[in-house]
């Protein structure tokens, strides 16, 4: 299949680390360390209670705020939750929706990340919907049947509009947080394969145009080999988009990579 020109994003999932002083101190750094950045966007995704803080820090920049997981209904008595529109009023225009530490320690299932992804959409964010197999999978020989269950379960679920306007995330789980990266060439091999699943699923063109990112233990010294592959449309990025300097490498990585 030949690959159209797709535009790169780097996202950064702060997961449950700082707090909205060190998220103000964060941009302060990093705003002017990425104001060269043409070619890639470029998403964080800080933990609820630092997003206003990061909107704010953020405004009038080119970097867009996530959030790392949103509820389907949009009011109601649902403890704990937090509604879609709620995130676009915070200043949210991303989410990322189905991260495997949501399903492996608060059991979201395909059906939840469907739903999810349904809800974001219309409240008018982009979903970032993450699939990707554990090792136990991946030795077992498994990991395309894992994929393509998860991919069909939660973006696979969604009509072809709105299967448009979604990034896909793979991330083995065994890569991530654990130094072990997957080479490119793995990365590139579950990507081609996500977009066959994609082609069958919807169509052609929308199997060409889907943004899929990688991630798992994405670092500055690793980016570049990443990007060199053409399957690879950006990143999403744990440990390494917690420090400035290192999360701007990271960044200018990519765009120097283009
Ligand atoms: P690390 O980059 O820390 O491996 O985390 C990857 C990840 O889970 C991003 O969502």
């Amino acid at each position: 299949m030949s690959i159209t020109k797709r535009r790169r994003v780097i996202a950064g999932n702060w997961k449950m680390f700082k707090t909205q002083a060190e998220t103000r101190a964060f941009f302060s750094a990093f705003l002017p360390l990425v104001s060269g950045v043409r070619r890639c966007d470029i998403v964080i995704a800080p933990p609820f209670t630092a997003i206003v803080a990061a909107t704010e820090a953020a405004r009038g920049s080119k970097v867009g705020i996530g959030a790392q997981d949103v509820f389907w209904e949009k009011e109601g008595a649902f403890t704990g939750e937090i509604a879609p529109p709620m995130l676009v009023e915070a200043g949210c225009r991303y989410v990322i929706i189905g991260h495997s530490e949501r399903r492996q320690f608060f059991g979201e299932t395909e059906q939840a990340v469907a739903k999810k992804t349904k809800a974001a959409l219309s409240a008018g964010l982009t979903p970032i919907v993450c699939v990707g197999e554990l090792l136990e999978h991946r030795e077992a020989g498994r990991t395309e049947e894992i994929c393509e269950t998860q991919f069909l379960g939660g973006p696979g679920a969604l009509t072809p509009e709105e299967f448009s306007r979604i990034l896909v995330a793979y991330e083995p789980v065994w890569a991530i947080g654990t130094g072990k990266t997957a080479t490119p060439e793995i990365a590139a091999t579950v990507h081609r394969f996500l977009r066959k699943c994609a082609e069958k699923k919807f169509s052609t063109e929308q199997a060409r145009a889907m943004r899929i990112l990688y991630g798992g233990s994405v670092k500055p010294d690793n980016i570049q080999g990443l990007m060199a592959q053409e399957e690879l449309d950006g990143a999403l990025v744990g440990g390494a988009s917690l420090d400035a300097k290192s999360f701007a490498s990271v960044v200018n990585g990519c765009e120097s990579a283009q």
